[in-house]
């Protein structure tokens, strides 16, 4: 029987790599984003809209030296993240991880996608002269290395099957196309227009590659990718079916027949892009006291947009049981006066 050793996350929002003065310049694509949703009540507003009803008490916290001290404590934590992960030492890694327009379009969009090839390419992001210097360095920390990745194939054909036994139908992949590339939406809740990338040759998506390029300690332990479809609806996954997936998973890894130990791992979240304090103190909350019921009912109406990573680390909250999670730091990265940013945590069950 495999040994489950530990569950590690953290969020991987450029502001887990910039500095405090990137954030400011980071800040300004916030005036175009047409994915601002607005806490509590759900609604896809415009930046100056954010702007008109935030708390005034935003703007105090919106600045330079305030970033820095964010910065400093965030970098720490994913230090601390990669201590701990590096002195559990995992034989494998099981990741939950959202597809971001990389691998998955609305040509076929699978809700859960487990890829079990011998290994997946990491292949860094592409950069550019004129890129400004925080698009480069927050591209950069996906990795900066093209090399394949291994993959346990063999748990992974034993995790498809597992799941498939226990009634979750899942989609499977076995290996990287030359390019990807379609387009996403107009859909159902926040997500109104249609976003369309071009086909480019793709590797690891963003919330593996974060994990392994910032806090595996330069180690290269098999991974096992878990795509679950947070972001767009309709068939996007609700917290109820992430958090029973993580305890579905965690039943195969305890009947897999072998003595490696095994950690559970996951990137992403808290709430983007625009801040939600209280969604995350209570998605934290049901993650340090091991509560189903906190978890399974986080409310949909705030979980839209990016914000919806936070079901991976609901996922990886059902696949580590009754054990709590450790909150290594949270801070709420507000970097305008409208409130948005992200809500930057690292965690980590043992
Ligand atoms: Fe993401």
């Amino acid at each position: 029987m495999a040994k489950i050793v530990g569950g590690f996350a953290s969020s991987h929002s450029p502001l887990m790599s910039l500095t405090g003065e990137l954030w400011a310049v980071h800040a300004q694509n916030d005036l175009r984003n047409r994915e601002l949703v607005q806490p509590p009540n759900g609604r896809r507003v415009t930046y100056d809209e954010l702007l008109a009803d935030a708390d005034p008490g935003i703007a105090e916290v919106s600045n330079v030296e305030t970033f820095t001290d964010r910065v400093a404590n965030i970098q720490k934590g994913l230090d601390d993240l990669q201590t701990r992960f590096s002195n559990v030492n995992p034989d494998i890694v099981v990741m939950f991880g959202d597809d971001q327009s990389e691998f998955f379009f609305d040509d076929n969009m699978p809700s859960i996608n487990v890829f079990w090839g011998d290994s997946i390419k990491v292949l860094p992001r592409t950069i550019t002269p004129d890129m400004s210097e925080a698009r480069r360095m927050s591209s950069m920390a996906y990795g900066t290395r093209e090399y394949d990745h291994p993959v346990p194939s063999d748990l992974g054909l034993h995790v498809i099957e597992s799941l498939m036994d226990q009634d979750f139908d899942v989609s499977h992949s076995r290996y990287l196309k030359e390019s990807y590339g379609g387009t996403i939406g107009p859909a159902t809740w926040y997500l109104d227009h249609s976003r369309t990338t071009q086909p480019r040759p793709f590797g690891l998506p963003h919330a593996y590659g974060f994990a392994v390029a910032r806090w595996f300690d330069g180690k290269a332990p098999p991974i096992l990718p878990i795509s679950i479809n947070t972001c767009y609806p309709p068939n996007w996954i609700s917290p109820r079916r992430a958090f029973a997936l993580g305890r579905a998973v965690r039943k195969a890894i305890e009947e897999w027949d072998t003595d490696k130990t095994v950690a559970f791992a996951c990137t992403g979240g808290l709430s983007h892009f625009v801040v939600d304090e209280e969604l995350d103190r209570l998605a934290i909350k049901g993650m340090e006291a091991a509560d189903p019921e906190i978890l399974t009912s986080l409310p949909r109406v705030r979980l839209q947009s990016a914000t919806t990573e936070t079901l991976n680390w609901v996922a990886v909250a059902g696949a580590m049981g009754d054990t709590r999670m450790e909150t290594i730091c949270y801070e709420p990265g507000y970097r305008t006066p409208a409130g948005t940013g992200c809500g930057c945590a690292v965690g980590i069950w043992e």
